[in-house]
């Protein structure tokens, strides 16, 4: 939390690598209210739609490709260089879709949260809309967690369970798990920023686990 000119600031970088509906949605909802800030939006693609909507709010963005950094653990340690200059109290990815390598993670560890379309931890990992129709699943959701070094398996924020459609539409349930998402995630940044919600020391790693 920064004091700038005497107001209490809880400074936002978001990580996104494509569309950034997400992202969005908390730009339109919690950006330069109640002292919350988005202070930075960074990608591993230049061409993520996330950037546009950054520059278009006039948050500052930078990207960090792979192939420009030879390899995950150069380009996380750049990226993390940025991100620490920019002196987060939150990094939130938003469709960020590479995992981060792990000195990454313990570097930002409590402030550092994902949204996931499923009820973790069910359908964890890339497509889990996909995973969830082909289960059969009648109902999936959102999860907001924190990240740790697994995929998807931090200690879970907020929840909450979308109907899968009857008829198995694939673009039905995504719209609705959009909205959802769309208003949990700034829910649950609302709840960090006001400290009602941190991690509990049982849910971080022991220091022999790391
Ligand atoms: C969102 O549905 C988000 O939950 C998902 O990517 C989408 C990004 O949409 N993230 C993951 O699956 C992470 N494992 P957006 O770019 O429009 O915000």
């Amino acid at each position: 939390m920064r004091k700038d000119q005497g107001v209490s600031e809880f400074r936002i970088v978001v990580l996104a690598s494509g569309n950034g509906t997400n992202l969005q949605a908390i730009l339109d909802r919690l950006h330069g209210r109640e002292g919350l800030v988005v202070v930075g939006v960074g990608s591993d693609k230049r061409e993520a739609r996330a950037l546009g909507r950054a520059r278009a709010a006039g948050v500052e963005t930078a990207v960090f490709p792979r192939e420009e950094f030879g390899g995950r653990g150069a380009r996380d340690a750049a990226m993390g260089e940025w991100v620490a200059g920019l002196a987060p109290d939150l990094v939130a990815l938003a469709g960020y879709m590479q995992i981060l390598s792990a000195e990454f993670v313990g570097r930002f560890r409590d402030r550092l949260v994902n949204v996931h379309p499923s009820l973790l931890p069910a359908f964890p990992g890339l497509d889990a809309v996909g995973q969830a129709l082909a289960a059969g699943a009648e109902a999936t959701g959102v999860t907001v967690h924190f990240v740790d070094e697994g995929v998807d398996t931090g200690p879970v924020i907020l929840q909450r369970q979308v109907p899968v459609p009857p008829n198995g539409d694939r673009e039905e349930l995504e719209n609705a798990l959009h909205a959802v998402e769309h208003e949990l995630y700034p829910e649950a940044i609302r709840m960090l920023a006001r400290g009602e919600a941190r991690i509990d020391a049982d849910d971080l790693p022991k220091v022999a686990d790391r």
